[in-house]
């Protein structure tokens, strides 16, 4: 096994100066005007439809303090606190940047700001929030990329690394390092195991999936595969990686977590009308509204979440 790590905490911290190269699901459905809000059944935000679909599936009265790390623009967070205002919110984020955002989109509430990278923040530090939410970063956190043959990295085969990994291995009874071309999601797994040992009773995950199938009456119109192994996505000053969420799951399970997984279309409803279709259907879109509708549809689909509920809470 030959790897070296992929991170992206340097670009966070001193390069970031816009999200605007990685448009996420939550910032497309931000504009009032969106294209992507007239292609779902309710034009609503991300945060206003995250929200709605967590309220089915727990018991939000019982939530009273609130953790959202990685949280972008911080718009998430305002949607949720003006749906609940009596929530104590705070935000961790490893980017000056984006903190300072979050702080200009929550003035109007009472919120307390860290930067920090989540790495480096302890369980018990964290343990005292009763619901955690991470939307489109888990694929920022350390990838272990398998590279065979490659030569002169200083990170390839760090013991302690690789001592994590048979920790892991052996802890939750994952494959891991079995198939040597599979890059490893370990600071997504770190986190996990992290958010779990703090107990924190709901935790919400999400983002891109390596392992997400198109669902049989949208097969006409998504050209995907799902490789079912990590995969680099190249973007403006770093690379991510998409993630493997059955491994996460096991990690939940061995934990005595309840979970439960789907898509973003499963709470952002798609509104499947000639408009969409005809954009879908389109190799090559005429206008930019078309590909616009292209791309978040497909992402609806791409993207997976992860709810964890702690054994006795429900
Ligand atoms: C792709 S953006 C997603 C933003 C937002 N959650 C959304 O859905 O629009 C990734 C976010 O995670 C943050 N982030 C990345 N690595 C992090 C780390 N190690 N610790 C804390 N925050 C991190 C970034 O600064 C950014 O706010």
């Amino acid at each position: 096994m030959k790897y070296f790590i992929n991170s992206t905490a340097d670009y966070h911290q001193h390069d970031l100066n816009s999200l605007g190269w990685e448009l996420t699901v939550c910032n497309s459905l931000e504009p009032l005007d969106s294209p992507c809000r007239q292609a779902l059944l309710s034009p609503c935000s991300f945060g206003q439809h995250l929200y709605n679909f967590l309220k089915e599936i727990i018991p939000v009265d019982r939530i009273h303090t609130l953790l959202e790390i990685g949280g972008g623009m911080g718009y998430l967070m305002r949607d949720f606190l003006a749906l609940n205002p009596r929530l104590r919110a705070k935000m961790i984020d490893i980017s000056p940047y984006l903190l300072t955002k979050q702080k200009e989109t929550l003035h109007s509430f009472d919120v307390d700001f860290e930067l920090a990278d989540i790495l480096t923040v302890s369980s018990k530090a964290l343990s005292g929030f009763d619901l955690v939410i991470m939307n489109e970063n888990l694929g920022d956190m350390p990838t272990l990329v398998a590279e065979q043959g490659r030569k002169n990295n200083s990170d390839q085969n760090n013991p302690a690394v690789l001592e994590r990994l048979e920790y892991f291995k052996n802890k939750y009874n994952l494959p891991l390092g079995l198939n040597e071309n599979e890059h490893i999601n370990i600071g997504a797994i770190e986190i996990v195991e992290k958010l779990c040992f703090a107990g924190i009773k709901y935790i919400y995950l999400s983002e891109h999936s390596c392992e997400a199938v198109a669902p049989e009456e949208m097969k006409p119109y998504l050209l995907f595969q799902s490789s079912g192994s990590p995969e680099m996505i190249s973007l403006k000053g770093h690379k991510e990686f998409t993630i493997k969420f059955s491994y996460l799951q096991k990690i939940a399970d061995v934990l005595n977590y309840q979970t439960r997984r789907g898509s973003f279309a499963d709470f952002l409803p798609l509104n499947l009308n000639d408009k969409v279709k005809t954009a879908l259907r389109l190799i090559t879109p005429f206008s930019d509204e078309q590909e616009i509708i292209k791309q978040f549809v497909h992402d609806l689909y791409k993207y997976e979440y992860l709810i964890l509920i702690k054994g006795d809470e429900k």
